[in-house]
C-alpha cells in the first residue's frame, strides 16, 4: 500500500500556494479575521520600511493567545477545525496562505497570559526549499520582538510578523528611498481604507450587530465606513421581503437577509459628503455581501444583473449570511467571494427588479435636473450673428406679436405673411439664438423674429431644450469646449434661409421638413445616452 501514499512536495506546494489570488489587503484581512475570532478588541498593525529597504509588517492583537502547542497547530497547513462554527475562520489555511502570498517568511508569537513565556514558530519558504520538507524554524524571541509584543499585544495575545515581504509593493523602487517610502505610505492608506469597509460593523461603536473592535495602522485608529450611508440613503425593500430563504445542498433551508439602499444623488450632496460618505462610483454599486458580519465582497451585480451602469450607481444591496450558508454560497478560501446558485440569482433578480428600476429612474431624473441647470452659452453665436451684417436674410416689414405673425419680403417676393414666433423685449445677448422650454412640437429648432425692444425685429432661431439633440449633443459639446457656436450658427443659418425662401404656401412644407429632421434626429439619438454629470464638467472645473 505504501506506493498509494503520495505526499505533496513541500517546496512545490508551499510556493504554489503563494499564488491563490490574495493581495496585501485581502491577506491582511485574513490575519485580522483570526484576531477577531480570538476575541481581541484591539488590533494593531505596523508597517515598517527599514533604511536598507527591508519591509516588515506586524499584526498584534490582545486576544486569547495560544500556548506553544496552540502555536504549533496554528502554523499547520490545514489547522484543526475551530470549535466555534460562527468564527471567521473556516479552512485552517488563512494564516499560512495569506501570509505566504505576500512574504517569504512569517512568524507567529503568542501567549495566553502575562506570566507565560512567548511561544514562537516561523515558516521560511527558502528554508523549506532548502530542506525539501515541511520544516519550520524555532528561533529564540528577540528583544525587538519582545518589545513589539508588549507594545502591540500586551499581556495576552498574538503577534504575526511578515518578513521578506517581496510582494507588498507592485513595483521595484530604490530600496529604502523616498519613492519606496511614499509607496509604503500609499499601501498603509489603501489598507486602512479596505479595513474601514470590511470591518465597519466592528469598528462602529454605534452598530449593535457586532461587538466593538479597535483597529489601528501605524498607530492611527481606523474609522468605519458604512457603504450604505444610512443617514441619508433610503432603504427601499419592504420588511417582508428582507428575509430570503436559501436552500442548502442537503435540502434544508436557512435565512439570508437583504436590504436595498438607494443613495442620494450627487447633486443632493456636498462635495465633501460625496467624497467621504457616499463615494458614488460605477463599480461601487451592487451587492455588499457579509459573512458573520464581516464584508467579503463589495459591489458587482454578480449573475443577477448585467455589468454596472452609471444609471444604477446609486443602488447598493446589503446581503447578510451566517456560516450555515457557506456551502450554499461556495465560499472560497480567501473568503473574498461567493457564488449564487442560478436559481437564487433568478429569485434575487425578481425580488430586486423594482428597486433596480427605481434607482435608475431617480438617477436619470436628478441627472436631467442637474444637467438642465448647467448652462449652455449661446452668446458667442449671438455676437457673431449680430456682427455679420451681410448674411442673406428676409426684410421684416411689420410684425404682430398678438397673432404671432410677420409680413416680410424675401427671395420669393414682397408682402409675405408668415405665422411664427415674434418676440419683443428680448435680452440683447440672446436675440438671434436662444434655447427655450416651450417648443412642444418636437422640432429641434424654429425660426422667429425677435427684438430687444418692440420694433426692428431680426431673424432668429429658437432651440428646443427638450430635444435629444440639445440634451445629448449640445450639452456634451458645451462641456468639451467645442463648437456650441458652430451648431448655433448652423441652425440660425437654416432658420434664416427658411425665412428668406418661404411664403404662405411653402411655410407648412418647411415646417414639415423641420419636423422630419427633428424626428429623425430623435431616432438617431435614441441609443445615445444622456451625458453623465462628470462628462459635463470642463477641464478647469474638475
Ligand atoms: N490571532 C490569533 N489568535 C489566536 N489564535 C489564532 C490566531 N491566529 C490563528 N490562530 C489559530 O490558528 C488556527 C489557524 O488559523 P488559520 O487562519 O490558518 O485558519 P482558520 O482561521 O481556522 O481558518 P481559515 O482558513 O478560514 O482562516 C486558528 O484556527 C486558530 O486556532
Ligand atoms: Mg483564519
Amino acid at each position: 500500500m505504501l506506493d498509494l501514499i503520495n505526499e505533496p512536495d513541500a517546496p512545490r506546494l508551499i510556493f504554489g500556494l503563494r499564488d491563490t489570488g490574495y493581495n496585501v489587503r485581502t491577506a491582511a484581512a485574513d490575519i485580522i479575521d483570526n484576531s477577531i475570532a480570538a476575541e481581541a478588541d484591539q488590533i494593531n498593525v505596523e508597517i515598517i520600511l527599514r533604511e536598507d529597504g527591508r519591509k516588515v509588517i506586524y499584526f498584534g492583537d490582545n486576544g486569547k493567545g495560544m500556548d506553544p502547542d496552540g502555536v504549533h497547530w496554528a502554523m499547520r497547513y490545514g489547522a484543526p477545525q475551530r470549535d466555534n462554527p460562527e468564527s471567521l475562520g473556516k479552512f485552517g489555511l488563512g494564516l499560512k496562505t495569506a501570509s505566504s502570498s505576500v512574504c517569504l517568511r512569517y512568524t507567529l508569537i503568542s501567549r495566553k497570559s502575562a506570566g507565560q513565556e512567548l511561544a514562537k514558530l516561523t515558516w521560511d519558504l527558502e528554508h523549506v526549499a532548502q530542506q525539501k520538507q515541511w520544516e519550520m524554524l524555532r528561533e529564540p524571541v528577540t528583544s525587538d520582538e519582545r518589545e513589539v509584543f508588549e507594545e502591540l499585544c500586551g499581556d495576552n495575545g498574538t503577534l504575526v510578523i511578515w518578513e521578506k515581504c517581496d510582494r507588498i509593493l507592485t513595483k521595484d523602487y530604490e530600496p529604502g528611498g523616498t519613492k519606496e517610502k511614499a509607496a509604503i505610505n500609499r499601501l498603509a492608506e489603501s489598507l486602512a481604507k479596505h479595513i474601514s469597509l470590511v470591518y465597519h460593523r466592528f469598528l462602529d461603536k454605534s452598530d449593535e450587530r457586532e461587538r466593538d473592535v479597535d483597529i489601528s495602522i501605524n498607530q492611527s485608529l481606523i474609522d468605519p465606513w458604512n457603504p450604505f450611508y444610512p443617514k441619508r440613503s433610503e432603504q427601499v425593500l419592504a420588511t417582508a421581503k428582507q428575509s430570503l430563504l436559501v436552500e442548502l445542498p442537503d435540502g434544508s433551508e436557512q435565512v439570508a437577509n437583504i436590504r436595498a439602499w438607494i443613495l442620494p444623488h450627487r447633486s443632493d450632496m456636498t462635495k465633501e459628503e460625496e467624497r467621504t460618505e457616499a463615494r458614488i462610483s460605477n463599480r461601487a454599486q451592487g451587492f455588499y455581501v457579509y459573512r458573520e458580519g464581516r464584508l467579503i465582497q463589495d459591489g458587482s451585480w454578480m449573475e443577477v444583473f448585467g455589468a454596472p451602469e452609471p444609471h444604477t450607481s446609486l443602488l447598493r444591496i446589503e446581503f447578510d449570511f451566517g456560516y450555515e450558508l457557506d456551502d450554499a454560497f461556495r465560499i472560497d478560501v480567501k473568503k473574498s467571494r461567493i457564488l449564487f446558485h442560478p436559481d437564487l440569482a433568478d429569485g434575487l433578480r425578481e425580488l430586486l427588479q423594482p428597486v433596480y428600476r427605481e434607482a435608475g429612474k431617480r438617477y436619470r431624473r436628478q441627472n436631467r435636473e442637474q444637467t438642465n441647470s448647467s448652462k449652455i452659452d449661446h452668446t458667442s453665436a449671438n455676437k457673431n450673428i449680430g456682427g455679420t451684417g451681410n448674411a442673406s436674410k428676409p426684410q421684416v416689414t411689420s410684425v404682430d406679436p398678438e397673432t404671432q405673425s410677420a409680413i416680410i419680403s424675401n427671395n420669393m417676393g414682397p408682402k409675405i405673411k408668415l405665422k411664427l414666433a415674434v418676440h419683443n423685449n428680448v435680452s440683447p445677448d440672446t436675440i438671434y439664438v436662444e434655447a427655450v422650454e416651450n417648443i412642444t412640437s418636437g422640432e429641434l429648432w424654429q425660426p422667429a423674429f425677435r427684438s430687444a425692444g418692440d420694433s426692428g425685429h431680426a431673424p432668429a432661431v429658437l432651440l428646443n431644450k427638450h430635444h435629444d439633440f440639445y440634451q445629448k449633443i449640445y450639452k456634451r459639446a458645451a462641456a468639451n469646449g467645442f463648437a456650441v457656436e458652430g451648431m448655433d450658427l448652423l441652425l440660425w443659418a437654416f432658420a434664416v434661409a427658411e425665412q428668406n425662401n418661404t411664403n404662405e404656401e411653402l411655410e407648412p412644407i418647411f415646417e414639415d421638413i423641420r419636423n422630419e429632421i427633428s424626428r429623425n434626429l430623435h431616432k438617431l439619438l435614441r441609443n445615445v445616452s444622456d451625458p453623465e454629470p462628470d462628462e459635463l464638467t470642463t477641464e478647469e472645473e474638475s
